[in-house]
Protein backbone atom coordinates (compact mmCIF):
# COMPACT_ATOMS: atom_id res chain seq x y z
CA UNK A 1 0.00 0.00 0.00
CA UNK A 2 1.55 2.95 -1.29
CA UNK A 3 1.43 6.42 1.03
CA UNK A 4 2.10 9.52 -0.32
CA UNK A 5 -0.01 11.92 1.34
CA UNK A 6 1.37 15.71 0.56
CA UNK A 7 5.34 15.40 2.53
CA UNK A 8 3.78 13.06 5.79
CA UNK A 9 6.17 10.00 5.90
CA UNK A 10 4.92 6.82 7.13
CA UNK A 11 7.24 6.81 9.88
CA UNK A 12 5.50 10.61 11.61
CA UNK A 13 2.24 9.47 10.84
CA UNK A 14 2.47 5.91 12.61
CA UNK A 15 1.56 7.69 15.97
CA UNK A 16 -1.73 9.32 14.64
CA UNK A 17 -2.33 5.69 13.86
CA UNK A 18 -2.33 5.38 17.21
CA UNK A 19 -3.89 8.53 17.71
CA UNK A 20 -7.12 7.53 15.84
CA UNK A 21 -6.90 4.10 16.48
CA UNK A 22 -7.31 4.44 20.44
CA UNK A 23 -9.99 6.44 19.87
CA UNK A 24 -11.72 3.33 19.47
CA UNK A 25 -12.85 3.09 22.65
CA UNK A 26 -15.52 0.81 24.51
CA UNK A 27 -17.19 -0.41 27.06
CA UNK A 28 -17.51 -4.32 28.39
CA UNK A 29 -21.77 -4.32 28.94
CA UNK A 30 -22.03 -2.02 26.79
CA UNK A 31 -25.05 -0.11 27.24
CA UNK A 32 -27.67 -2.04 25.25
CA UNK A 33 -28.69 0.42 22.54
CA UNK A 34 -24.99 0.95 20.93
CA UNK A 35 -23.56 -1.60 18.41
CA UNK A 36 -19.89 -1.48 17.99
CA UNK A 37 -18.00 -3.98 16.09
CA UNK A 38 -18.73 -6.81 18.20
CA UNK A 39 -17.13 -9.82 16.38
CA UNK A 40 -14.86 -11.41 18.06
CA UNK A 41 -11.21 -10.41 17.04
CA UNK A 42 -9.91 -14.18 15.74
CA UNK A 43 -12.42 -13.60 13.15
CA UNK A 44 -11.02 -10.70 11.88
CA UNK A 45 -7.28 -10.62 12.52
CA UNK A 46 -4.77 -13.59 11.77
CA UNK A 47 -2.75 -14.30 14.58
CA UNK A 48 -5.00 -13.94 17.98
CA UNK A 49 -3.75 -15.88 20.36
CA UNK A 50 -4.11 -14.13 23.79
CA UNK A 51 -7.27 -12.23 23.23
CA UNK A 52 -9.51 -14.94 22.02
CA UNK A 53 -13.10 -14.13 22.36
CA UNK A 54 -12.58 -10.37 22.62
CA UNK A 55 -14.64 -8.19 20.18
CA UNK A 56 -13.03 -6.10 17.66
CA UNK A 57 -13.90 -2.68 18.55
CA UNK A 58 -12.41 -3.83 22.16
CA UNK A 59 -9.67 -5.38 20.96
CA UNK A 60 -8.18 -2.12 18.98
CA UNK A 61 -8.68 -0.30 22.48
CA UNK A 62 -6.71 -2.53 24.25
CA UNK A 63 -3.75 -1.33 21.76
CA UNK A 64 -4.26 1.79 22.79
CA UNK A 65 -3.71 1.34 26.20
CA UNK A 66 -0.69 -1.25 25.75
CA UNK A 67 1.30 2.03 23.90
CA UNK A 68 -0.18 4.75 26.52
CA UNK A 69 0.94 1.90 29.58
CA UNK A 70 4.22 1.78 27.84
CA UNK A 71 4.93 4.93 26.48
CA UNK A 72 5.19 3.66 23.37
CA UNK A 73 3.93 4.00 19.82
CA UNK A 74 1.87 1.01 17.83
CA UNK A 75 5.50 0.53 15.48
CA UNK A 76 7.50 -0.21 18.38
CA UNK A 77 5.40 -3.21 18.94
CA UNK A 78 4.76 -3.85 15.33
CA UNK A 79 7.91 -2.80 13.47
CA UNK A 80 7.48 0.15 11.25
CA UNK A 81 6.76 -1.49 8.26
CA UNK A 82 3.41 -2.34 9.37
CA UNK A 83 2.42 1.59 9.28
CA UNK A 84 0.31 1.70 6.23
CA UNK A 85 0.10 -2.23 6.22
CA UNK A 86 -2.54 -3.76 8.02
CA UNK A 87 -1.39 -7.22 7.44
CA UNK A 88 1.91 -6.89 8.47
CA UNK A 89 0.36 -6.50 11.95
CA UNK A 90 -0.07 -9.92 12.31
CA UNK A 91 3.32 -10.94 12.32
CA UNK A 92 5.14 -11.82 15.45
CA UNK A 93 8.13 -10.97 17.14
CA UNK A 94 9.68 -10.71 20.27
CA UNK A 95 7.84 -7.66 21.69
CA UNK A 96 4.62 -9.43 20.76
CA UNK A 97 5.51 -12.21 22.05
CA UNK A 98 6.86 -10.50 25.71
CA UNK A 99 3.65 -9.12 25.79
CA UNK A 100 1.76 -12.05 25.42
CA UNK A 101 3.42 -13.32 28.90
CA UNK A 102 2.58 -10.01 30.38
CA UNK A 103 -0.96 -10.29 29.64
CA UNK A 104 -1.32 -14.07 30.89
CA UNK A 105 0.77 -12.55 34.44
CA UNK A 106 -1.54 -9.78 34.93
CA UNK A 107 -4.71 -12.15 34.01
CA UNK A 108 -3.20 -14.45 36.83
CA UNK A 109 -2.32 -11.33 39.20
CA UNK A 110 -5.95 -10.36 39.24
CA UNK A 111 -7.47 -13.86 39.22
CA UNK A 112 -5.39 -15.39 41.78
CA UNK A 113 -4.81 -12.56 44.53
CA UNK A 114 -7.26 -9.78 43.51
CA UNK A 115 -10.75 -12.32 43.07
CA UNK A 116 -11.09 -11.56 39.91
CA UNK A 117 -11.20 -7.88 39.90
CA UNK A 118 -9.07 -6.08 37.54
CA UNK A 119 -6.82 -4.03 40.15
CA UNK A 120 -3.70 -4.33 38.56
CA UNK A 121 -3.12 -3.55 34.68
CA UNK A 122 -0.10 -2.61 32.57
CA UNK A 123 -0.11 0.63 34.04
CA UNK A 124 0.18 -0.33 37.82
CA UNK A 125 3.39 -1.32 37.09
CA UNK A 126 4.68 0.45 33.19
CA UNK A 127 3.64 3.93 34.23
CA UNK A 128 4.21 5.25 30.62
CA UNK A 129 8.07 3.35 30.49
CA UNK A 130 9.25 0.00 28.96
CA UNK A 131 11.28 -0.92 31.70
CA UNK A 132 9.26 0.09 35.38
CA UNK A 133 11.14 1.51 38.19
CA UNK A 134 12.00 -0.77 41.09
CA UNK A 135 13.61 2.02 43.16
CA UNK A 136 11.48 4.54 44.92
CA UNK A 137 12.74 7.76 43.73
CA UNK A 138 13.29 10.44 46.88
CA UNK A 139 13.13 13.56 44.13
CA UNK A 140 9.46 12.40 43.43
CA UNK A 141 8.66 11.32 47.31
CA UNK A 142 9.37 15.08 48.21
CA UNK A 143 8.00 16.54 45.12
CA UNK A 144 4.82 18.74 45.70
CA UNK A 145 1.84 16.16 45.16
CA UNK A 146 0.88 15.83 41.63
CA UNK A 147 -2.95 16.18 40.32
CA UNK A 148 -4.09 12.72 40.24
CA UNK A 149 -7.40 12.65 37.80
CA UNK A 150 -9.68 10.71 39.62
CA UNK A 151 -11.41 7.76 37.95
CA UNK A 152 -14.06 7.20 40.24
CA UNK A 153 -16.55 9.06 41.89
CA UNK A 154 -15.67 11.15 44.62
CA UNK A 155 -18.15 12.56 48.05
CA UNK A 156 -19.12 16.23 47.83
CA UNK A 157 -16.02 18.50 48.78
CA UNK A 158 -16.78 19.88 52.37
CA UNK A 159 -18.04 23.31 53.06
CA UNK A 160 -18.07 24.05 49.18
CA UNK A 161 -20.90 25.06 47.38
CA UNK A 162 -23.77 22.50 45.25
CA UNK A 163 -23.16 21.32 41.71
CA UNK A 164 -26.22 23.34 40.56
CA UNK A 165 -24.63 26.58 41.41
CA UNK A 166 -21.40 26.24 39.72
CA UNK A 167 -23.42 25.29 36.74
CA UNK A 168 -25.46 28.13 36.81
CA UNK A 169 -22.52 30.48 37.24
CA UNK A 170 -21.43 28.59 34.02
CA UNK A 171 -24.93 29.22 32.17
CA UNK A 172 -24.74 32.77 33.22
CA UNK A 173 -21.42 33.30 31.96
CA UNK A 174 -22.08 32.19 28.64
CA UNK A 175 -24.92 34.63 27.81
CA UNK A 176 -27.38 32.96 30.11
CA UNK A 177 -30.03 29.96 29.60
CA UNK A 178 -32.17 31.56 27.35
CA UNK A 179 -29.74 32.54 24.96
CA UNK A 180 -28.54 29.08 25.32
CA UNK A 181 -31.62 27.53 24.93
CA UNK A 182 -31.84 29.55 21.42
CA UNK A 183 -29.21 27.69 20.55
CA UNK A 184 -30.38 25.10 18.02
CA UNK A 185 -27.81 24.39 15.43
CA UNK A 186 -23.92 25.56 14.64
CA UNK A 187 -22.24 25.39 11.26
CA UNK A 188 -18.50 26.25 11.22
CA UNK A 189 -15.32 26.39 9.13
CA UNK A 190 -11.59 26.03 10.38
CA UNK A 191 -9.07 24.01 11.03
CA UNK A 192 -7.78 20.64 12.46
CA UNK A 193 -4.61 19.31 13.87
CA UNK A 194 -4.01 15.84 14.30
CA UNK A 195 -0.92 14.89 16.75
CA UNK A 196 2.20 14.44 15.30
CA UNK A 197 1.35 15.63 11.93
CA UNK A 198 2.63 18.96 10.90
CA UNK A 199 0.16 20.12 8.66
CA UNK A 200 -3.07 21.77 9.27
CA UNK A 201 -6.49 20.22 7.65
CA UNK A 202 -9.46 22.24 7.30
CA UNK A 203 -12.44 21.03 8.58
CA UNK A 204 -16.24 21.59 8.77
CA UNK A 205 -18.52 21.21 11.77
CA UNK A 206 -21.82 20.51 11.86
CA UNK A 207 -24.34 20.23 15.54
CA UNK A 208 -27.76 19.83 15.87
CA UNK A 209 -29.75 19.77 19.35
CA UNK A 210 -29.80 18.12 21.16
CA UNK A 211 -26.95 16.17 20.52
CA UNK A 212 -25.88 15.47 17.19
CA UNK A 213 -22.37 15.81 15.80
CA UNK A 214 -20.38 16.05 12.97
CA UNK A 215 -16.61 17.29 12.24
CA UNK A 216 -15.38 16.43 8.90
CA UNK A 217 -11.50 17.05 7.86
CA UNK A 218 -10.66 17.45 4.31
CA UNK A 219 -8.23 14.77 2.31
CA UNK A 220 -5.80 13.12 5.77
CA UNK A 221 -4.00 10.40 4.28
CA UNK A 222 -5.99 10.68 0.93
CA UNK A 223 -9.19 10.69 2.37
CA UNK A 224 -12.06 12.80 4.42
CA UNK A 225 -11.99 11.60 7.67
CA UNK A 226 -14.91 11.57 9.53
CA UNK A 227 -16.15 11.57 13.11
CA UNK A 228 -20.09 11.54 13.89
CA UNK A 229 -22.51 11.15 16.66
CA UNK A 230 -25.77 11.14 15.05
CA UNK A 231 -27.44 11.25 18.05
CA UNK A 232 -27.47 7.45 18.79
CA UNK A 233 -24.57 5.65 17.26
CA UNK A 234 -21.01 6.90 16.49
CA UNK A 235 -18.62 6.19 14.08
CA UNK A 236 -14.93 7.38 12.84
CA UNK A 237 -14.83 7.34 8.94
CA UNK A 238 -11.35 7.40 7.59
CA UNK A 239 -8.67 6.59 5.53
CA UNK A 240 -7.79 2.70 5.40
CA UNK A 241 -4.26 4.46 5.82
CA UNK A 242 -5.32 5.08 9.62
CA UNK A 243 -7.29 2.46 10.56
CA UNK A 244 -8.31 -1.30 9.36
CA UNK A 245 -11.29 -0.31 8.92
CA UNK A 246 -12.75 2.82 6.30
CA UNK A 247 -15.55 2.91 9.29
CA UNK A 248 -14.99 2.21 13.06
CA UNK A 249 -18.23 1.57 15.07
CA UNK A 250 -17.86 3.50 18.16
CA UNK A 251 -19.49 1.01 21.55
CA UNK A 252 -20.38 1.41 25.13
CA UNK A 253 -18.46 4.03 27.03
CA UNK A 254 -17.27 5.83 24.10
CA UNK A 255 -20.35 6.55 22.55
CA UNK A 256 -21.32 7.75 25.60
CA UNK A 257 -18.39 9.83 25.76
CA UNK A 258 -19.26 11.39 22.35
CA UNK A 259 -22.88 11.91 23.21
CA UNK A 260 -21.89 14.00 26.30
CA UNK A 261 -18.91 15.98 23.67
CA UNK A 262 -22.34 16.60 21.17
CA UNK A 263 -24.81 17.43 23.76
CA UNK A 264 -22.31 19.87 25.48
CA UNK A 265 -22.41 21.90 22.30
CA UNK A 266 -26.19 23.16 23.46
CA UNK A 267 -25.13 23.87 26.97
CA UNK A 268 -29.06 24.62 27.94
CA UNK A 269 -29.28 20.95 28.99
CA UNK A 270 -26.40 20.70 31.09
CA UNK A 271 -27.80 20.04 34.17
CA UNK A 272 -30.13 16.90 32.86
CA UNK A 273 -26.87 15.50 30.89
CA UNK A 274 -25.27 13.63 33.95
CA UNK A 275 -27.15 12.33 37.31
CA UNK A 276 -25.48 12.52 41.03
CA UNK A 277 -24.08 15.54 40.52
CA UNK A 278 -21.39 17.24 42.89
CA UNK A 279 -18.37 19.26 43.73
CA UNK A 280 -15.23 17.10 43.44
CA UNK A 281 -13.17 20.28 45.03
CA UNK A 282 -10.88 22.06 43.97
CA UNK A 283 -8.27 21.93 41.02
CA UNK A 284 -5.77 23.77 39.31
CA UNK A 285 -4.65 24.18 35.35
CA UNK A 286 -1.67 26.20 34.47
CA UNK A 287 -2.04 28.32 37.69
CA UNK A 288 -5.90 29.01 36.76
CA UNK A 289 -8.12 28.58 39.71
CA UNK A 290 -10.91 25.44 38.92
CA UNK A 291 -13.60 24.08 40.33
CA UNK A 292 -14.27 20.19 39.49
CA UNK A 293 -17.52 18.90 38.90
CA UNK A 294 -18.15 14.92 38.83
CA UNK A 295 -21.48 13.67 37.41
CA UNK A 296 -22.24 10.50 35.90
CA UNK A 297 -23.79 9.03 32.60
CA UNK A 298 -23.62 5.14 33.29
CA UNK A 299 -23.72 5.06 37.54
CA UNK A 300 -20.44 3.70 36.86
CA UNK A 301 -17.53 5.89 35.84
CA UNK A 302 -17.74 9.54 36.69
CA UNK A 303 -17.22 12.25 33.99
CA UNK A 304 -15.19 15.45 35.66
CA UNK A 305 -16.03 19.03 34.61
CA UNK A 306 -13.33 21.81 35.52
CA UNK A 307 -15.13 25.42 35.29
CA UNK A 308 -12.83 28.51 35.30
CA UNK A 309 -13.25 30.30 39.19
CA UNK A 310 -12.74 33.52 37.49
CA UNK A 311 -14.93 33.64 34.63
CA UNK A 312 -17.07 30.69 35.46
CA UNK A 313 -16.51 28.84 32.04
CA UNK A 314 -16.10 25.18 31.27
CA UNK A 315 -12.65 24.47 30.34
CA UNK A 316 -12.52 20.82 30.36
CA UNK A 317 -14.06 17.39 30.21
CA UNK A 318 -13.06 14.13 31.21
CA UNK A 319 -14.86 11.15 30.52
CA UNK A 320 -13.90 7.22 30.93
CA UNK A 321 -14.74 4.03 28.63
CA UNK A 322 -14.45 0.36 29.39
CA UNK A 323 -12.17 -1.63 28.39
CA UNK A 324 -10.88 -5.15 29.11
CA UNK A 325 -7.53 -4.36 30.14
CA UNK A 326 -7.97 -1.15 31.73
CA UNK A 327 -10.38 2.52 31.89
CA UNK A 328 -9.99 4.30 28.83
CA UNK A 329 -9.86 8.02 30.04
CA UNK A 330 -10.54 10.98 27.07
CA UNK A 331 -10.43 14.69 27.48
CA UNK A 332 -12.07 17.69 26.38
CA UNK A 333 -10.21 21.54 26.85
CA UNK A 334 -12.58 24.46 25.62
CA UNK A 335 -10.91 27.73 25.53
CA UNK A 336 -11.44 30.67 22.89
CA UNK A 337 -14.86 31.21 23.69
CA UNK A 338 -16.50 33.98 20.74
CA UNK A 339 -19.29 35.40 20.86
CA UNK A 340 -21.96 34.41 18.45
CA UNK A 341 -25.77 35.89 18.87
CA UNK A 342 -25.00 36.67 22.34
CA UNK A 343 -23.79 33.16 23.34
CA UNK A 344 -20.35 32.64 24.30
CA UNK A 345 -19.17 29.09 21.94
CA UNK A 346 -16.02 27.78 23.03
CA UNK A 347 -14.10 27.64 19.36
CA UNK A 348 -11.20 25.78 20.17
CA UNK A 349 -11.21 21.89 21.21
CA UNK A 350 -8.45 20.17 22.34
CA UNK A 351 -9.23 16.53 22.26
CA UNK A 352 -6.47 14.20 24.09
CA UNK A 353 -7.24 10.44 24.51
CA UNK A 354 -4.39 7.53 24.78
CA UNK A 355 -1.65 8.38 22.77
CA UNK A 356 -3.49 10.98 20.60
CA UNK A 357 -4.62 14.41 20.35
CA UNK A 358 -6.39 16.79 17.90
CA UNK A 359 -6.98 20.69 18.28
CA UNK A 360 -9.79 21.85 16.27
CA UNK A 361 -9.99 25.18 15.51
CA UNK A 362 -13.55 27.14 14.75
CA UNK A 363 -13.06 30.19 12.56
CA UNK A 364 -16.59 30.83 10.82
CA UNK A 365 -19.13 29.70 13.12
CA UNK A 366 -23.44 30.43 12.16
CA UNK A 367 -25.66 29.68 14.68
CA UNK A 368 -29.14 28.62 14.19
CA UNK A 369 -28.97 27.80 10.29
CA UNK A 370 -30.34 25.15 8.62
CA UNK A 371 -28.25 21.78 8.32
CA UNK A 372 -29.04 18.99 6.17
CA UNK A 373 -29.46 15.62 8.08
CA UNK A 374 -27.08 13.58 5.53
CA UNK A 375 -24.44 15.46 7.52
CA UNK A 376 -24.96 13.19 9.93
CA UNK A 377 -25.61 9.94 8.05
CA UNK A 378 -23.30 7.26 7.83
CA UNK A 379 -21.49 6.94 4.57
CA UNK A 380 -21.82 4.18 2.22
CA UNK A 381 -19.11 1.11 3.11
CA UNK A 382 -16.04 1.12 0.42
C1 LIG B 1 3.06 -3.57 23.90
C2 LIG B 1 3.03 -4.12 22.55
C3 LIG B 1 1.94 -3.67 21.60
C4 LIG B 1 1.62 -2.39 21.25
C5 LIG B 1 2.20 -1.08 21.75
C6 LIG B 1 0.59 -2.50 20.24
N1 LIG B 1 0.31 -3.80 19.98
FE1 LIG B 1 -0.97 -4.51 18.58
N2 LIG B 1 -0.64 -6.42 19.21
C7 LIG B 1 0.23 -6.78 20.22
C8 LIG B 1 0.09 -8.19 20.48
C9 LIG B 1 0.82 -8.98 21.53
C10 LIG B 1 -0.90 -8.66 19.58
C11 LIG B 1 -1.43 -10.09 19.48
C12 LIG B 1 -2.35 -10.32 20.69
C13 LIG B 1 -3.03 -11.67 20.68
O1 LIG B 1 -2.35 -12.69 20.64
O2 LIG B 1 -4.30 -11.69 20.75
C14 LIG B 1 -1.31 -7.52 18.77
C15 LIG B 1 -2.22 -7.59 17.73
C16 LIG B 1 -2.58 -6.53 16.92
C17 LIG B 1 -3.41 -6.60 15.74
C18 LIG B 1 -4.00 -7.85 15.14
C19 LIG B 1 -3.08 -8.34 14.00
C20 LIG B 1 -3.53 -9.65 13.39
O3 LIG B 1 -4.02 -9.64 12.26
O4 LIG B 1 -3.39 -10.68 14.08
C21 LIG B 1 -3.55 -5.34 15.25
C22 LIG B 1 -4.33 -4.90 14.02
C23 LIG B 1 -2.81 -4.47 16.13
N3 LIG B 1 -2.23 -5.22 17.12
C24 LIG B 1 -2.74 -3.11 15.97
C25 LIG B 1 -2.08 -2.27 16.86
C26 LIG B 1 -2.14 -0.83 16.79
C27 LIG B 1 -2.86 -0.05 15.73
C28 LIG B 1 -1.40 -0.36 17.82
C29 LIG B 1 -1.20 1.08 18.25
C30 LIG B 1 -2.43 1.72 18.72
C31 LIG B 1 -0.85 -1.51 18.52
N4 LIG B 1 -1.30 -2.64 17.92
C32 LIG B 1 -0.01 -1.40 19.63
C33 LIG B 1 1.10 -5.93 20.88
C34 LIG B 1 1.10 -4.55 20.80
C1 LIG C 1 3.70 -6.62 37.83
C2 LIG C 1 4.33 -5.58 37.02
C3 LIG C 1 4.05 -5.62 35.53
C4 LIG C 1 2.83 -5.59 34.90
C5 LIG C 1 1.45 -5.54 35.53
C6 LIG C 1 3.11 -5.58 33.48
N1 LIG C 1 4.44 -5.59 33.26
FE1 LIG C 1 5.37 -5.58 31.45
N2 LIG C 1 7.16 -5.73 32.36
C7 LIG C 1 7.37 -5.73 33.72
C8 LIG C 1 8.80 -5.86 33.99
C9 LIG C 1 9.43 -5.87 35.37
C10 LIG C 1 9.43 -5.95 32.72
C11 LIG C 1 10.90 -6.11 32.44
C12 LIG C 1 11.51 -4.77 32.18
C13 LIG C 1 12.98 -4.84 31.82
O1 LIG C 1 13.42 -5.91 31.41
O2 LIG C 1 13.63 -3.81 31.94
C14 LIG C 1 8.38 -5.86 31.73
C15 LIG C 1 8.62 -5.89 30.37
C16 LIG C 1 7.63 -5.71 29.40
C17 LIG C 1 7.89 -5.67 27.98
C18 LIG C 1 9.23 -5.82 27.29
C19 LIG C 1 9.91 -4.48 27.24
C20 LIG C 1 11.28 -4.54 26.65
O3 LIG C 1 12.05 -3.59 26.87
O4 LIG C 1 11.60 -5.52 25.97
C21 LIG C 1 6.69 -5.45 27.37
C22 LIG C 1 6.42 -5.29 25.88
C23 LIG C 1 5.67 -5.38 28.40
N3 LIG C 1 6.30 -5.54 29.62
C24 LIG C 1 4.33 -5.16 28.19
C25 LIG C 1 3.37 -5.22 29.18
C26 LIG C 1 1.95 -5.14 28.93
C27 LIG C 1 1.31 -4.92 27.57
C28 LIG C 1 1.31 -5.28 30.12
C29 LIG C 1 -0.19 -5.36 30.39
C30 LIG C 1 -0.86 -6.45 29.71
C31 LIG C 1 2.35 -5.41 31.14
N4 LIG C 1 3.58 -5.38 30.53
C32 LIG C 1 2.11 -5.55 32.51
C33 LIG C 1 6.41 -5.63 34.70
C34 LIG C 1 5.06 -5.61 34.48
Amino acid sequence: MKFESGNTPVREITRPFAALLACVLSVAGASAQTRGDTRPAEQVFKNVQAMKGVQVDEYMTTMGFFSASLGISCGDCHTDESGGNWAKYADDNAMKRRTRTMIAMVNTMNKMFFAGKRQVTCYTCHRGAMSPEITPDLTQFYADLRYREPDRMVKQFPGAPDAGEILDRYLKAIGGEQKAAELTSIAATGTYKAYAIPKQFKMEFYAKAPAQRTVIVRNLAEADLIDTFDGKEAWISQSPLLAPFTITERSGGEVDGARLTAALTFPAQIKKLLTQWRVAGPAAIDDRDLTMVQGTLNGKFPVNLYFDDNSGLLVRTVTYADSPVGLIPMQVDYSDYRDVNGLKIPCNMIVTWLDGKSVIQLDDVKANVPIDPSKFARPAKK
